[in-house]
């Protein structure tokens, strides 16, 4: 047990407490007869990425408990500056919200159902795109349906969202406009490139992060608080539930009409800025190929834009456009230079551009900082290989099949595309046998 609440740790950031162990035990147990395995090897397997066993305990130790406009004076707020932007110059052409948990997508739909209800009416209103993330599968299958029962929809509604959730108590449906604005993702918040992951619909204008710090242990709020902020636009909000507060550290500047609205940014006088208008500082408005002024006082700060920089540094290698590619990466391991995904993306730059020698550097120490980081392995054994140096490159592609061994098939591994462990295999083995 010690080493599967461990495994959940790890991969999760989940804080396995009494009740949760209690639980976790008994899936593990009910896997363990259901496969015919002791429960040492369901263990093991877990461990190796099995996903239909993760998902076994991921459900066994979340809670999902949400509702629609949960906090609903933090919908009004959220109202509030979303009109206010519309008055910026200049105006933004779409606002991008996360849910980040979302369980079954309560929150994400009353986020799309609150911004797209406060700019429709307006001449030309920004488009609005929200995206809802969370662990567990069943409950993003459930969000993607956009069906509920009269337990989801507890409260009585705002005024402004009539319209939006109709049908009988028992079969309440999001309807078009809305449903068709929000898009939901199984994606793990503590996953070390969430910023990769999430590139691409990223930098968010707001993110809820509502009553999942909670099951976190202290290490992964961290984590989770860094990836976050480095998703926001300049201007943006990180919302949390009153009762997260007392895990955020105090870095951030809070809201003057409500200390659950968090930016980054502080005005000139140390203070929080007016309400929607943080003043632009980041790395986003800087041309790519300039350095940051000085290094940012915050340390939650430096992972700022880390998401967009490495989805554009990956936008600019696909499309051959290296000269512009090297410079955002070097902006970006100026700014995270411990970060593997980013040594990763800027080790691939540098093989594209032929510069072999520093290629092999970054991705060599991509794998000291993340020995089981399968794609620059074999990133590396293909470089080797460029170089004529083929038993090097055969050793490290050796080293990967084991790395591989006993991971199913379908799981996707950690990187910049959605590779999975079967396709990845079976190009090893092809190397290998040929
Ligand atoms: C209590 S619900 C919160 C739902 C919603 N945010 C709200 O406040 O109403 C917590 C959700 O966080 C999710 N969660 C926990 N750890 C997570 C992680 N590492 N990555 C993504 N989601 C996670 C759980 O699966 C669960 O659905």
């Amino acid at each position: 047990m010690d080493v599967l609440a461990g495994c959940m740790r790890g991969l999760y950031g989940l804080s396995i407490g009494e009740s949760a162990r209690e639980n976790l035990a008994t899936a593990l147990a009910m896997a363990a007869a259901g496969r015919g395995l002791s429960r040492g090897e369901c263990v093991e397997l877990a461990r190796r990425g099995d996903d239909q066993l993760l998902q076994t305990f991921v459900q066994a130790v979340t809670i999902h408990e949400t509702y629609f406009f949960r906090h609903p004076e933090q919908f009004e707020l959220l109202r509030a500056i979303a009109q206010e932007r519309l008055r910026d110059s200049p105006r933004p052409s779409v606002i991008r919200a996360l849910s980040a948990g979302c369980a079954s997508g309560e929150e994400a739909y009353s986020l799309a159902i609150a911004l797209l209800s406060a700019v429709q009416g307006t001449p030309s209103p920004p488009q609005i795109e929200v995206l809802g993330i969370d662990i567990d599968r069943p409950s993003i299958e459930k969000a993607c349906g956009a069906r509920y029962g009269r337990w989801a929809v507890r409260d009585l509604l705002p005024l402004w969202s009539q319209g939006s959730i109709c049908g009988p108590d028992e079969a309440r449906e999001v309807v078009e406009p809305y449903r068709g604005l929000v898009r939901f993702r199984s994606v793990n918040l503590h996953d070390p490139f969430l910023a990769l992951l999430l590139g691409h619909q990223a930098p968010f204008d707001f993110i809820f992060c509502r009553n999942v710090l909670m099951y976190l242990v202290p290490t992964a709020i961290t984590r989770v608080l860094r990836h976050l902020i480095g998703l926001l636009t300049p201007s943006g909000y990180l919302t949390f539930s009153p009762t997260d507060l007392q895990h955020i550290p105090k870095l951030f500047s809070r809201h003057p009409h409500d200390p659950t609205f968090l930016s980054r940014v502080r005005s000139a006088t140390g203070g929080a800025s007016a309400p929607g208008h943080p003043s632009p500082s980041s790395a986003e408005d800087r041309p790519v190929d300039s350095k940051p002024a000085s290094a940012p006082a915050d340390p939650l700060a430096e992972n700022a834009h880390l998401g967009q920089m490495l989805a554009n540094a990956k936008r600019l290698l696909d499309a051959g456009d290296l000269t512009r590619a090297r410079a955002i990466c070097s902006e970006l391991l100026r700014w995270h230079p411990h970060v593997p995904a980013a040594l990763y993306l800027a080790g691939l730059v540098e093989m594209e551009s032929g510069r072999a020698w520093r290629a092999e550097k970054l991705l060599l120490e991509v794998l000291e900082r993340q020995p089981d980081f399968a794609l620059a392995h074999f990133v590396l054994s293909t470089l080797l290989k460029r170089e004529g140096r083929n038993s090097e490159a055969r050793a490290r592609l050796v080293r990967l099949s084991h790395l591989l061994e006993g991971i199913p098939d379908e799981t996707i591994l950690a990187g910049p595309e959605e590779i999975t462990c079967g396709w990845l295999r079976s190009v090893v083995n092809d190397h290998l046998n040929a």
